[in-house]
């Protein structure tokens, strides 16, 4: 078996957004294009060179035919070991936890996330390093130059390896072992969390679904959640990883995650509804007839901490994205902990996390997670509102009352314009950019702005700067109207409006947030000439 070195040439476009690099699944066909990515990234990471590589995907279509491509290009390239999920499949907060585990150099992760599959539909890859999350921005940086001036690739002529079987391999001087890719996770789920009393919850009839949407968590819930925690069969719905996520939009919010809304919002509903996307680290939190906004679910879970094994001795700090709302601020300060804001993205948390200075971090994109690994994790948050459930025994519903009474309540709306003009949504931003400077003092929807800037973000830890990530208008009660583009869409431009407003009065905790923020949300669509620029007079998705 020789190594071949293959002659190639760049392509364009190949600069990681918000979580990895994601095109169509036919983008990633085109001969080379994979490849050219993976030489990339095995140029800019030395430390791969004699190290162990960790490999899965969510198993969406293309996933095993990348696998082997890559494993060829790892063995050809020096990589020691490859620990590679079963049939290829790895959920991204499992990756995560089997690079620390196994103290690997770094893992690929093959994932679109909840972006649609099949062959019509989009594909992924992103390089984490050793810490378990996702490369920093210099990297990501350095492996897009990189593909950029790349000439060949090096690959290894051999046959596939069976992904299907457990067991020990080679390629060359490579080792390849195909893992279980659920017991490192379940093993560490179980250390985190009390699995007797959320058994004994499970015991006294409490009922809940959770909703894997035919994506890469399904092996993982059965496994824990009807398995580990004895929840009775069918608690899971949809629980086969399917390439093409059965034809669905694999994202757990209220328009995508329609089967579990329906029961969860029916007659006899479940005292707790659950739901992950494609790759396994989104979740979305329902009671019964209630939905938990994931900014919410940070903060409740944050304010609960220390009910949780894992966390009983409390939190260091918090860490949010800058358009999560601030509910998660309110528990930091009662709580006497740090609280940072970060730009969209996991990986900002990482650094925090590192260091010591976070235990628990959200997006209000559905994402939350802890230290316990570097990815926002799915699966860990429906576990620890087990753990707090099992300890309080209340409804979810009423959980929400006592926190918001507590702390007061973060209404919070996303709107999302998507497959927008690229063109039309860049000009809509400028516009909001051009009235920046002048907005502080004026009056809009009642109130008066406090601070109107493009965030920008210095890295504790390392200093480091990232610019221009979100247009942010702050009201002196609180209030926000953000502007930002998203940085993972495939197709055209996807415009995220995120609208917060703080009500401490428990005598006004009743109403629906579209209603609450409404004069908030025209305001936004005013300032920003959102009708006559993109044509749109109402949003593609609302949570
Ligand atoms: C979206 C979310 C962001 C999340 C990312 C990856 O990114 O908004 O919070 O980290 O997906 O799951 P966006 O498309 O907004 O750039
Ligand atoms: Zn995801």
């Amino acid at each position: 078996m020789t190594v071949r070195t293959i002659p190639t040439f760049p392509f364009e476009g190949q600069r990681p957004g918000t979580s990895g690099l994601r095109k169509r699944v036919t983008v990633f066909q085109q001969q080379g294009y994979l490849e050219n990515f993976v030489q990339a990234v095995f140029d800019c990471v030395p430390e791969l060179v004699g190290g162990t590589l960790v490999l899965g995907g969510d198993g969406r279509y293309y996933n095993k035919e990348a696998i082997e491509v890559i494993l060829r290009m790892a063995a050809a390239n020096g990589v020691q070991r490859c620990l590679v999920g079963r049939g290829g499949l790895l959920s991204t907060p499992a990756a995560s936890a089997v690079i620390r585990k196994h103290k690997a150099s770094g893992g690929l992760v093959l994932s679109a996330s909840h972006n649609p599959g099949g062959p019509e539909g989009d594909f992924g890859i992103k390089y984490n390093i050793g810490n378990g999350g996702p490369a920093p921005e210099k990297l990501t940086e350095a492996i897009y130059a990189r593909t950029q001036t790349l000439d060949r690739y090096r690959t290894q002529d051999t046959k596939d390896i069976p992904l299907d079987v457990i067991g020990h391999y080679a390629i060359g001087t490579m080792a390849v072992e195909v893992i279980d890719p659920v017991a490192d996770y379940a093993e560490l789920m179980e250390s985190l969390f009390d699995f007797d009393a959320i058994r004994a919850l499970f015991q006294s009839g409490f009922r809940m679904r959770y909703d894997a949407m035919n994506a890469v968590t399904g092996p993982y819930a059965r496994e824990i959640i009807e398995g580990r925690l004895g929840a009775p069969a069918g608690t899971v719905i949809n629980g086969e990883a399917l390439p093409d996520f059965g034809g669905g939009h694999p994202d757990p919010n209220l328009t995508y995650a329609e089967q579990l809304v329906a029961e969860m919002f029916g007659a006899n509903a479940p005292d707790f509804g659950a739901a992950s996307d494609g790759d396994g680290d989104r979740n979305m939190i329902l009671g019964r007839k209630f939905f938990v906004t994931p900014s919410d679910s940070l903060a409740v879970l944050a304010a609960n901490a220390t009910l949780v094994k894992a966390y009983k001795k409390g939190l260091a700090g918090i860490a949010r994205s800058m358009p999560t709302s601030c509910a998660a601020d309110k528990v930091a300060e009662k709580l006497g902990i740090e609280c940072f804001e970060t730009p969209t993205g996991w990986k900002f948390f990482g650094n925090l996390l590192d260091a010591g200075r976070i235990t628990f971090c959200g997006e209000e994109s559905f994402g939350t997670g802890s230290d316990h690994v570097r990815e926002k994790d799915g699966l860990w948050a429906v576990l620890c509102w087990l753990n707090v459930l099992a300890v309080r025994r209340e409804p979810v519903e009423q959980l929400l009352r006592e926190h918001w009474a507590r702390f007061g309540r973060n209404y919070y709306t996303r709107h999302d314009y998507e497959e927008v003009d690229a063109v039309d949504a860049k000009g809509l931003m400028q516009h909001v950019i051009d009235q920046l400077p002048t907005l502080p003092g004026k009056t809009i929807a009642g109130r008066t702005v406090k601070l109107a800037d493009d965030f920008s973000y210095t890295d504790p830890i390392d200093g480091s700067v990232s610019k221009n990530q979100g247009l942010r208008i702050v009201f002196d009660d609180g209030a926000r109207i953000i502007f930002r583009l998203s940085g993972t869409g495939t197709v055209g431009a996807t415009l995220r409006i995120y609208i917060e407003s703080y009500e401490p009065d428990p005598g006004k905790h009743d109403q629906d947030p579209q209603i609450a923020l409404a004069d908030l949300i025209k305001a936004a669509a005013q300032l920003s000439e959102l009708g006559e620029r993109t044509g749109r007079d109402r949003p593609t998705v609302i949570t």
